[in-house]
């Protein structure tokens, strides 16, 4: 994946920082998470994978950048982490993702590009 210095260095800044407003939101619209199944396209330092755990989700956590698998696993260390799988991977070489009841993608998607993201 093209720019990992960057987005790792990105994504270390980004571990103190509170879950992104829409993503609360999200959840709070959402309702009660247990038994089911989110999916975090790019999911960088894991706030918002740890918010989807903390609401009971089941949650796929995917990234590109090395590290991301560190990152996660410190950010959501209070977790069972038999609710989490986190996949390092670059989103355009995802062919299918589980099923999921809810998939949430923050400021990922314009990286990987429309084409390569079609087969997803
Ligand atoms: C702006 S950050 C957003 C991270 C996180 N969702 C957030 O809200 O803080 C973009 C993320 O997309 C990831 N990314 C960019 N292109 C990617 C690709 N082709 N495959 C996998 N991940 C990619 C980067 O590694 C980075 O973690």
């Amino acid at each position: 994946m093209r720019g990992g210095e960057h987005w790792a260095k990105y994504n270390d800044s980004q571990r103190e920082r509170e879950v992104r407003p829409l993503c609360a939101e999200l959840i709070a619209m959402a309702g009660d998470g247990v038994g089911r199944d989110a999916i975090d396209l790019g999911c960088g330092a894991g706030i918002e994978t740890r918010a989807l755990l903390r609401a009971g989700w089941r949650v796929y956590a995917a990234d590109g950048v090395p590290g991301t698998r560190e990152r996660v696993l410190a950010a959501t260390d209070e977790s069972d982490p038999a609710w989490l799988t986190v996949q390092v991977t670059d989103l355009r070489a995802l062919s299918d993702l589980p099923p999921a009841d809810l998939i949430y993608a923050a400021y990922s998607l314009p990286y990987v590009g429309a084409d390569h993201l079609y087969p997803v």
